[in-house]
């Protein structure tokens, strides 16, 4: 029956929900959330995918192909899916050759899913292309930006966070129904993740490109700071945390370890570090105005976003990588952003001067060079330095979300005045950034959609900066 649905300031009038969009099996289609592989090193890779199944266990076949007819086929096995892991399918498919593309899918019962595409590490290279993206609320807007992700065919997405959000409606920004709701357990967690995986342009960019991915804090909660009390509860995090691991090509290690390094030779090293799950308390709140206790404490002794372990492993991995460029992949903004000498964002590194501090005193100490930053959780395009005592240890490169929105930044002019070491932002778009690392060093583009509120969307190269091998 037509009807209107009013979801948080959201309306939107439907004529009946489509199936598709409550995660539910089209006839035929037991492959409903698409493919995706991830996490390849120059000699594996994990693929996933997942079967529409009622039964109380399937064992669903795969293929990994040197071809897309399959008729050279270099590794097959199979794997039992249930209930128990929401009938998802991973597996991490080793003994595969260096920078080498392969083909893969998937069968049931003479049920076959589309073909996936996948392509392992080179041990060295001279050319690499990465796309930067974060923070893809599924009700703000379409995932425009991963159709032209696919067009430009990097040779991994690198996602930085904001997944999936917990809540369905992003203040007034509607692009579409988000019918799971407010994610709070397992069920909600799983059903949020397999309705963003309907969106069709992030199922074919992740059907043919390999993703890389950490988390940020809407994986489970806003704000989220899992070593904090007022973030205590256990259940919610495990559900939350289970979701990710099953519905993410992302590697599994103990504990819910995410952090992790991925190397190309030594052209490259990429740190990816989890600031969420060993966070110190939130003090951020209230959002607008950090009090002077919050800021007072946001320099304390000690203070940490990733924890003593995580700390001590990112230190030690800069000090002794032998890679020309060294990526430290962030979940938020390492930069300092002050206004009038304050911090506006104590959710970012500025709410974690200690422990920035330490880390860019061992780049300095230790002639770390070349280090980049690769953040998101802003919801802005940025570029500039990450200073300590004014000395410029590092470069950023900031992400817009895919759709997630930016909120309005009063008096920007006079804030990019007093933060003179930004070199460049944008506020004004959603999209991604496409990174070419080549001999020469590196030219960045900042891609932003004309919108997101519909799929009829343009991109726009907001701007392009070369940064030289020379730096
Ligand atoms: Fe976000």
């Amino acid at each position: 029956m037509n009807s209107f649905i009013r979801l948080g300031s959201c309306v939107f009038f439907i004529f009946t929900l489509p199936f598709s969009l409550l995660g539910e099996k089209t006839e035929g289609n037991y492959f409903p959330y698409g493919l995706s592989s991830g996490d390849p090193t120059a000699g594996s890779v994990i693929i996933w995918s997942r079967i529409e199944s009622s039964l109380p266990s399937v064992e669903v076949d795969y293929e990994v192909a040197l071809d897309p007819e399959f008729k050279k086929i270099v590794k097959k096995g199979s794997l039992k899916t249930s209930p128990a892991t929401d009938y998802t399918l991973k597996t991490d498919v080793q003994g595969l050759e260096p920078a080498t593309t392969y083909y893969y899918r998937w069968s049931w019962n003479g049920h076959t899913s589309p073909t996936g595409r996948t392509r392992t590490l080179p041990l060295q290279a001279k050319n690499f292309r990465i796309a930067l993206a974060s923070c893809q609320h599924y009700g703000a807007g379409f995932y425009n930006a991963y159709r032209f992700i696919a067009q430009d065919n990097p040779d991994f997405i690198l996602h930085v966070g904001d997944w999936i959000y917990e809540f369905p409606v992003y203040g007034t920004f509607c692009a579409r129904p988000d019918p799971v709701g407010t994610a709070v357990d397992l069920d909600s967690y799983r059903a949020k993740h397999r309705l963003y995986r309907t969106d069709p342009d992030l199922q074919e960019a992740l059907k043919n490109i390999p993703l890389v991915a950490l988390w940020d804090d809407h994986e489970v909660q806003n704000d989220y700071a899992g070593k904090a009390l007022s973030f205590y509860n256990p259940d919610r995090m495990k559900a939350a945390y289970t979701a990710y691991f099953e519905y993410l090509p992302v590697r599994e290690q103990k504990e819910w370890k995410l952090y992790r390094s991925l190397k190309v030779g030594n052209l490259f090293e990429l740190f990816l570090t989890d600031g969420r799950q060993y966070r110190d308390e939130d003090i951020w709140h209230p959002a607008t105005h950090p009090s002077l206790e919050a800021l007072l404490q946001a320099t304390a002794l000690g203070r940490s976003m990733l924890g003593a372990e995580q700390r001590k492993w990112l230190i030690d991995s800069l000090k002794s990588s032998n890679a020309f460029w060294k990526f430290i992949a962030s979940g938020d903004m390492m930069m300092e952003i002050k206004r009038e000498g304050k911090a506006l964002n104590l959710d970012q590194w500025d709410g974690f001067d200690w422990e920035r501090k330490e880390i860019l005193r061992s780049i300095r100490e230790n002639k770390v060079k070349n280090v980049i930053v690769l953040s998101g959780d802003s919801h802005i395009f940025s570029f500039g330095k990450v200073l300590l005592e004014g000395e410029p240890l590092a470069l950023e490169i900031g992400t817009a979300g895919i759709s997630s929105p930016a909120g309005k930044i009063e008096g920007k002019e006079e804030l990019l005045k007093q933060n003179p070491h930004v070199l460049f932002t944008d506020t004004d778009h959603r999209g991604y950034v496409l990174l070419d690392i080549g001999p020469e060093g590196m030219d960045i583009f900042f891609y932003g959609m004309t919108t997101v509120l519909s799929r009829e969307a343009q991109r726009v190269l907001l701007k392009k900066i070369h940064i030289p091998r020379s730096l």
